[in-house]
């Protein structure tokens, strides 16, 4: 998708390195930020230059990559894989790339074992591009149904970044509206602020604006009311995990957005490329929910005026403060999941018809 009306995507690979966009820098400085050793990349998941899981997944594929750059033998590429499966816990398109990645190359000849990786880490990033444009499509009957019965401007609420810049293009919770804005149907977007990183307001907006499409920033409590005055048409968000049995784990405030949503008869919609599926999980108490520095809450970040990068505090300094980063939404406040192979009921079921 677009920055300054150029066409990025955001990973790709070249002169055997690995080139992202660092995402903590948007929306105030666009820097292509290159990754040279396993070790650079395990640094930028864990620091959220790059997120979103289908994008941590694919930067955790070159990471074994460059890890087989630097040292092609066996038991240091289980040490790299480990070190990148552990770098965040709960988005599991992070173990799924990890272990697809591995699954070819123990078995690899010594002599195509990089060429093997390097293909397999573009055929991640391919494949996630192609299901992000599949969930479009597939999500864009739901905006059009709405379109054709109010025949006016559809509001639809998201929370977090579940756009392009978490994926490899297009996006999962965004991609649908791309595909509705391009159709030329009105859309506007109510965006979550989605403290405390602010990945609504900071990535979601900016891309939206980026691409012309009318969005809003609320502060993450506004949802709410919003939805009780009728100003909310339908939510979509994204997912780090959806287990089998449709339970939804997204970031931390997703929950109280499907209750509200619930209350108001409002539909809940959940995208998702088939990676952030975990079949083995059965109860979302065993999702490792990551639990990030305080300083991130207690702390705000921006640019000043002239372009620096400052930190100020904000919270008393002797309060102790808890930042969890994902929630869990029971399968029952989903209305249904949008896959790269359709819309399904958010139930074993409706996954197992899809999938299996
Ligand atoms: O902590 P983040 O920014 O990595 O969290 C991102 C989200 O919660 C997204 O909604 C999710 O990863 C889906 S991205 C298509």
């Amino acid at each position: 998708m677009k920055i300054e009306g150029k066409n990025y995507k955001t990973i790709w690979f070249e002169d055997n390195k690995v080139k992202i966009i660092d995402q903590t820098k948007l929306p105030h400085k666009f820097l292509i930020k290159e990754l040279k050793t396993c070790d650079d990349v395990v640094v930028a998941i864990k620091g959220m230059e790059v997120r979103g899981a289908p994008l941590i997944g694919a930067t955790a594929a070159y990471g074994l990559v460059l890890s087989l750059i630097e040292n092609d033998d066996l038991d240091f590429l289980k040490k790299s894989s480990e070190y990148l499966i552990n770098s965040r816990p709960t988005a599991i398109n992070l173990k799924w790339a990890v272990d697809r990645m591995m699954k070819k190359l123990l078995v690899a000849e010594k002599n195509e074992i990089l060429n093997l990786a390097i293909t397999e880490a573009k055929n991640i990033c391919d494949e996630d591009e192609k299901f992000c444009n599949e969930i479009g499509l597939n999500g864009l009957t739901l905006i059009e149904e709405i379109y054709k019965k109010k025949n006016k401007t559809v509001n639809i609420l998201t929370h977090c970044n579940a756009g392009w810049l978490a994926t490899i293009n297009w996006g999962t919770a965004t991609s649908p509206i791309y595909h509705a804005h391009k159709k030329g149907i009105p859309v506007h977007v109510w965006v979550d602020e989605t403290r405390p990183r602010n990945q609504g307001a900071n990535l979601t907006s900016f891309e939206l604006n980026e691409e012309g499409i009318n969005n809003t920033i609320i502060a993450d409590n506004t949802g709410g009311i919003l939805m009780q005055r009728g100003e909310v048409d339908m939510c979509i968000v994204g997912t780090d995990r959806t287990l089998s049995n449709g339970d939804v784990c997204n970031k931390i405030g997703t929950y109280l957005k499907a209750l509200a949503a619930y209350d108001n008869n409002i539909p809940f919609y959940v995208a998702l490329p088939s990676s952030t599926i975990d079949w083995m999980l059965k109860d979302h108490k065993q999702i490792p929910i990551e639990e990030r520095n305080s300083e991130e809450l207690s702390h705000l970040e921006g640019f000043d005026a002239q372009g620096e990068i400052k930190k100020i505090q904000i919270y008393p300094k002797k309060s102790k403060s808890l930042n969890l980063a994902f929630d869990v939404t029971p399968a029952k406040y989903v209305t249904k999941l949008i896959t790269e192979k359709g819309i399904c009921d958010s139930s074993s079921e409706g996954l197992n018809n899809l999938f299996k």
